[in-house]
């Protein structure tokens, strides 16, 4: 039979309360929710059990058994947790997978976190989180793709691939939930939960894309978000579930609200109780509701009254239903409780080795990288060289200290027997302000030959609710950076941080500097590789980093304003008088360019770029052109380089941004290669949505521009005729 047709057999069988209890989903894993279960009147459990493998399996499967075998209909749950970024073998944070820009590798580590989660009895994910970010003082930045809506469509839509394979119902492929829908990640001034205005065209053009990407990648699910809407809480927007998700886009699967945000309507001021915050969840399109109480105290009574009509009810059943069929929950509920043996096996570190390798990125380097071979000492400093958790980052609930490899301990490793690796911290840990460890830490770097400086936020400086008024380095780090600036050795920064931080203050006393993100259980032996020159750095920033808070938002796509500043014009030195020639779009105080743009990163070679050619002048509309460009390593190494193509729409109806990525390819170059790199770039990727919300694509004169960042492109133009 079809799924279909199983769900509908299934849904004449069911009573109203039954079909309510699939609608209800409860966290933790107590006695009183088994029996619930037994009742029919919960649907789905999130954080089953906190215990360990094989016993976390154990647990599942006797909430499975009590679903199955013992309630009326025997509707198994789905099982759900955040597996974010890996699950024991955890992988970089998704903003630093984003740095990679290697969609393939992002997609086998969604699927290693598949396995491992999967083995634990975990039918769900609520990943990947595809909220557009454009102000780092939010703390969730940490958990997408960072600023830009196609970097972070191909991420979310590479990780739902690799969550649920090809067929979601293997046993090894868990559900994927793409989150938080949306707008969430424009809170006002960077504040978690806070309220969002975002006007339609920008919603089209900026926020939905990356969940359109993820319900085309197959997403069985989607979880509506926190915040206000325009006016109307995502959880209970009518528009942005109903009209945009399920019928304009077709979307077959669930929504699942996030945890209580059903309730939290009233807070908000848009619902006066329960019982209305019940019904205006379910008109919306929420299917099913996490943790708080309103459909299971509520929704019996609000049917039978006829405030909520029964095919709303059906509707939103179906869709759990149909989910669990295409889960194969029907079929094999249980988890085999001997595949826990697929925890942190080598081929999974592999992967997550790799996508550190490949997410870290390097933003100065005065030939102080990599280190060089006949080092006889080297001094390793700051307070996250031996920081196994901090490494680990942001929603790590499955992540574990002792599985995890610090820096400290691989370059210990690697350079055991030919190099003296000493270690002193500097600081006790990132927020810290005792500065009682610098003299130690000078007296190191001075007798080593060189020092490495592990700086950056703790675990819990980012994601939900972690957000920050400041960007810098906490504690006494940019300190410890001042105090080493003049012991006559290189000094080179890796910097693990949750967010673009403002680096303006250590970047110039350092001679080479790394972004390596928070970088998952391998970040030590990725790391050592990189700076013993093992690996050369390829990744390239997904996101824009400030060189002060004040810039916040800064980002590369933004318009271009009546008075855009002309080259040289950055920035005017406090003081200067006021001349009608300096009045452009600037600050008195600061350059307002970033320090390190979107796309940028260096490597330990050289690329450039040259012959950038068209394969035609002109393309009419539903037409293709060819955009090509040769791309050369002029170094003696081999790199990996991340060849970026922008597109400047530059008079339109409405005003565009002055640049938009529009596709990137990963390129291996050997050392002196040249390779000619060919997009196809067709007239569907310059549509935009107008005012009334429908897409266009406008005839007129386009740019368009390649190049290895958002900053240093190759320029030249097209016209699209009628
Ligand atoms: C709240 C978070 O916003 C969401 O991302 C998460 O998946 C749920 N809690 C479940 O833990």
């Amino acid at each position: 039979m079809r799924v279909e047709e199983r769900v509908r057999e299934l849904l004449n069988r069911m009573t109203l309360a039954e079909k309510i209890g699939q609608m209800c989903q409860v966290t933790g894993g107590t006695e009183e929710h088994k029996d619930l279960v037994r009742q029919g009147r919960v649907g789905s459990i999130l954080n089953v059990s906190e215990s360990e493998a094989p016993d976390r399996a154990r647990v599942s499967n006797d909430f499975q058994a009590a679903a199955v075998k013992e309630s009326r209909l025997g509707v198994p749950l789905i099982i759900g947790r955040d597996v974010i970024h890996g699950f024991r073998t955890v992988m970089p944070i998704p903003l630093g997978q984003a740095a990679s820009f290697d969609m393939p590798l992002v997609e086998e580590a969604a699927a290693v976190a598949a396995r491992e989660a999967s083995a634990c009895g975990i039918n769900w994910t609520f990943a990947p989180m595809v909220d557009v970010a454009r102000d780092p003082r939010w703390g969730r930045i940490a958990e997408g793709g960072g600023e830009d809506p196609l970097l972070t469509s191909r991420l979310g839509a590479a990780m739902v691939r690799g969550f649920q394979g090809p067929d979601p119902a293997h046993p090894e492929r868990i559900a994927a939930c793409a989150k938080h829908y949306v707008g969430y990640g424009a809170a006002e001034g960077g504040r978690d939960y806070n309220t969002t205005w975002i006007p339609e065209g920008l919603l089209r053009d900026v926020y939905l894309p990356s969940f359109k990407a993820c319900v085309d990648a197959g997403a069985l699910t989607l979880m509506s978000a926190f915040n206000d809407l325009n006016g109307i809480p995502a959880t209970g927007n009518p528009w942005a579930l109903r009209q945009v998700l399920k019928t304009e886009w077709g979307f077959g699967g669930f929504v699942v609200s996030d945890w209580a945000s059903v309730e939290e309507m009233i807070p908000h001021g848009l619902c006066s109780d329960k019982p209305e915050a019940a019904r205006a969840a379910v008109a919306a399109g929420v299917d099913m509701e996490m943790v708080s109480a309103c459909f299971s105290e509520h929704l019996v009574q609000l049917v039978e009254a006829g405030r909520v009509p029964m095919e709303l009810i059906d509707d939103a059943v179906g869709r759990i239903l149909g989910v669990k069929f295409q889960l194969g929950l029907f079929d094999s509920p249980y988890t085999e409780e001997a595949r826990s043996n697929v925890l942190l096996t080598d081929g999974h570190l592999d992967v997550a080795k790799r996508l550190a390798t490949e997410s870290c990125v390097l933003l100065k380097n005065d030939e102080a990288l990599p280190l060089p071979g006949d080092m006889g000492s080297l001094a390793v400093i700051g307070p996250l060289a031996d920081a196994p958790v901090d490494q680990l980052g942001c929603w790590t609930m499955d992540g574990r200290g002792e599985d995890t490899v610090t820096p400290l301990q691989a370059l210990r490793e690697a350079l055991r027997g030919r190099c003296d690796v000493r270690h002193a911290p500097g600081l006790p840990d990132c927020r810290s302000t005792d500065t009682a460890g610098f003299a130690e830490a000078r007296r190191v770097a001075g007798d080593c030959d060189a020092a490495v400086l592990f700086l950056g936020e703790d675990a819990g400086l980012s994601g939900e609710a972690h957000c920050r008024a400041f960007l810098d380095l906490p504690g006494a780090q940019e300190e410890l950076v001042a105090a080493l600036a003049d012991v006559g050795r290189p000094v080179i920064a890796i910097v693990m941080t949750g967010r673009p931080l403002t680096l303006t203050g250590i970047v110039e006393h350092v001679n080479a500097l790394l972004v390596a993100w928070h970088p998952g259980t391998m970040g030590g032996p990725a790391l050592a590789d990189l700076l013993l020159g093992v690996s050369s750095p390829s990744g390239k920033l997904p996101v824009s980093f400030p060189r002060t808070i004040g810039q916040v938002p800064v980002y590369y796509a933004h318009k271009n304003t009546g008075r855009p500043a002309p080259p040289g014009k950055e920035g005017v030195p406090v003081g200067t008088p006021l001349d009608p020639e300096s009045f452009f779009s600037t600050y008195l105080d600061m350059h307002h360019s970033p320090l390190f743009p979107f796309g940028y990163g260096l490597s330990y070679g050289a690329a450039s770029y040259s012959n950038l050619k068209l394969s035609g002048p002109a393309l009419s509309m539903g037409e293709t052109l060819e955009v090509a460009v040769t791309v050369t390593n002029d170094s003696a190494v081999a790199i990996e380089e991340v060849v970026q193509l922008y597109v400047r729409d530059p008079v339109a109806s409405l005003t565009r941004p002055v640049k938009e990525l529009k596709d990137f390819m990963r390129v291996p170059l050997a050392p002196g290669e040249s390779r000619k790199v060919s997009f196809a770039l067709g007239t569907e990727h310059l549509a935009f949505h107008n005012g009334d919300g429908q897409r266009i694509v406008e005839p007129g004169v386009f740019h368009v521009m390649v190049g290895g960042s958002s900053q240093d492109v190759l320029k030249a133009e097209f016209t699209v005729t009628d």
